[in-house]
Parts: C-alpha cells; structure tokens; sequence
C-alpha cells in the first residue's frame, strides 16, 4: 500500500459524568487525510485545507502524533500528509483528536500493523497533549476504538469499549464560538470536594451500567455533572436556558461536549433526536449566533478507509 485515505470523526468527550475518561465517536462529521509513502524519510505535511493550522510538524497535531508514533517504531520510508479539516479547532467535537488518531490510524495501516488500535492511543495522545497542554484520552479513545470508551487510566492506557444501546443518538450543536481546550482547562479549579466526588463516581458508575442494561432511566439520573459543568457552562451562551428546554422536549441528558463551546443532548430514537434538535435550533436562531447542528448514531467503528 503506498497510500490511503481515511475519514477520522468527532466525538463527544466527558459525557458529563465522565470528565477526562468517558467519550463516544459521531457518525457524520469528521476530517478526510491523505497520507503516503515517500521515499525520502520523515514526516512532511503538504496540504491542509478547511483551517488555518501550522504546516510545522512539531506544531501540527498530527506531526506530532505520527513523530511519537515513528520514534517507537523507526521505518526507513517517509510520510506526507494531507489534512482536509471539517471540524473546527476549539469547537469542542475532538478537532485535534480526529487529526492526531487519523495520523496514526494511516501510518499504521502503511506499515503492515504493528500496533493495535488500543495502542495507537498513546501516540495519538502526544498530538492532544500539544493542543490542550495536557494528556487526556477520551477524544482520541473513541475515535480509534469506536462506540463509547472509558479511559481506566492513561500511563499506562487501559481503555474499555463499552456497549451501547443502538436507539441511542447524539445531538451536538455548535454555536460557532471559539473556545480552546486550554484556556478551559485552566479555569478549572484543581481541588474537588469529597461530596462531589462522591456524586461524580456515583454518577460515571451508574451511566455506565445503564449502557450494559440499556436502562433508559438510569442513564438519565446519571448524566450530571457537579464539578467541571458549573463552571465552563458559563463561557457558553444561554446554556442553562437551552438545557433547561431540551430536558423538558425528552432528551436523556444534556452537557457541555468535550471542553465546549460545542453542546450535547442523548435521545433514545431518531424522532426524539429531531425533536430535540429541532427545539435547539429554535433557541439558538433566537439568540442570533451562527451554528451548525448535527443529529448523529452512535459510531461503532471510529475511523474508516476511505476507497477511491
Ligand atoms: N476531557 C477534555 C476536556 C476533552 O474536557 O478538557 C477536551 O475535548
């Protein structure tokens, strides 16, 4: 194989009860990359279209990530890549997950394999680190296993595909804000109190078993977030008022996606999902911010080969 294409969604990390560990992967937006072979040795990006990002390897994301990736397996070839972004950075649906877990997705296909997807995370992670200042994994976990993901821990990775039930859709809207990962994790506190905790790992503990049992419920009761919600929630636009409605047309739950500014809810069904979203266009159109909705399944498979 000399080259390949790849389509590397978004996803939707935290989920609420899950800061830093839970995620899931969309369907329906997400980045295409062309990598190839070169003859001549090393990592060059070529192309980037859709975004203003740094062509320079070790300020590119996916430079990074696929540097990390060749520095543990040396290859005596080259690569260059081609990043077609459809997602934005900072819109908080795994920007620089979907280029940093495309990156290693292809170069590894390219070298026969070496490395399993759950072992990708790792280098992909390098790329997330670079944008965030921090090593988080529930973006890219997702992306590369597909379906939901808990990230156990980090060093060294250990991250569970969890199951899901199939009528479970996403509804992520994106008021065209933005907000970088960073300045939203520096204006976390870094102490939580024990009662908070307590909820936070009553919470994670009970939304994942509802996935296993499917209980509707329970997934409900669980989508709460006590410690990083009340305050990001506040760099978003209206959004206790959007929650307030989207909770009352029947959606399962509603959060900030990832780092934001970028918003979720759970529907179980599509016409629920519609229902939903069509409730958040009406509120956001009110509020005159450009946006853009998508209504997306569960994606099982993460990142998929594109054929020509
Ligand atoms: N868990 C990370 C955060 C995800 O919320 O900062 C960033 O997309």
């Amino acid at each position: 194989m000399k080259y390949i294409k790849i389509f590397s969604p978004g996803s939707v990390a935290n989920v609420s009860c899950g800061f830093d560990v839970l995620g899931f992967c969309l369907d329906n937006i997400g980045d295409e990359m062309l990598i190839s072979k070169t003859k001549a040795p090393g990592i060059r990006i070529s192309k980037i279209t859709g975004q203003d990002l740094p062509m320079e390897v070790k300020k590119n994301v996916a430079g990074v990530a696929a540097k990390a990736m060749l520095k543990y397996h040396p290859v005596k070839f080259g690569f260059e890549i081609e990043i077609h972004k459809k997602i934005k950075p900072g819109s908080g649906i795994g920007s620089s997950a979907a280029s940093a877990a495309g990156v290693v997705f292809g170069i590894n296909e390219l070298i026969g394999k070496p490395f399993s997807n759950h072992e990708l995370i790792r280098f992909a992670m390098e790329g997330e680190a670079l944008a965030s200042g921090s090593y988080h994994a529930d973006n890219v976990a997702p992306v590369l296993m597909g379906g939901f993901t808990l990230v156990r821990s980090i060093k060294p990775i250990d991250v569970i595909k969890l199951p899901y039930p199939s009528e479970l859709r996403a509804i992520v809207l994106h008021p065209k804000i933005e907000l970088r990962t960073m300045h939203a994790r520096e204006i976390l506190k870094d102490k939580v109190s024990l009662e908070k905790a307590i909820s936070q790992w009553g919470n994670l503990a009970a939304f994942i078993s509802a996935l296993y049992t499917k209980d509707f419920d329970l997934m409900s009761r669980s989508l709460v977030d006590e410690i990083v919600e009340p305050v990001r929630s506040l760099l978003i636009p209206e959004f206790e008022t959007i929650k307030k409605a989207v909770i009352k047309e029947g959606a399962l739950g509603f959060g900030i996606s990832g780092s934001g500014p970028s918003v979720y809810a759970l529907a179980k069904g599509s016409k629920n999902g519609n229902r939903i979203a069509y409730k958040m266009k009406s509120i956001i159109n009110q509020l005159g911010i450009d946006f853009d909705i998508y209504i997306s399944k569960i994606n099982n498979q993460g990142i998929k080969i594109i054929s020509d």
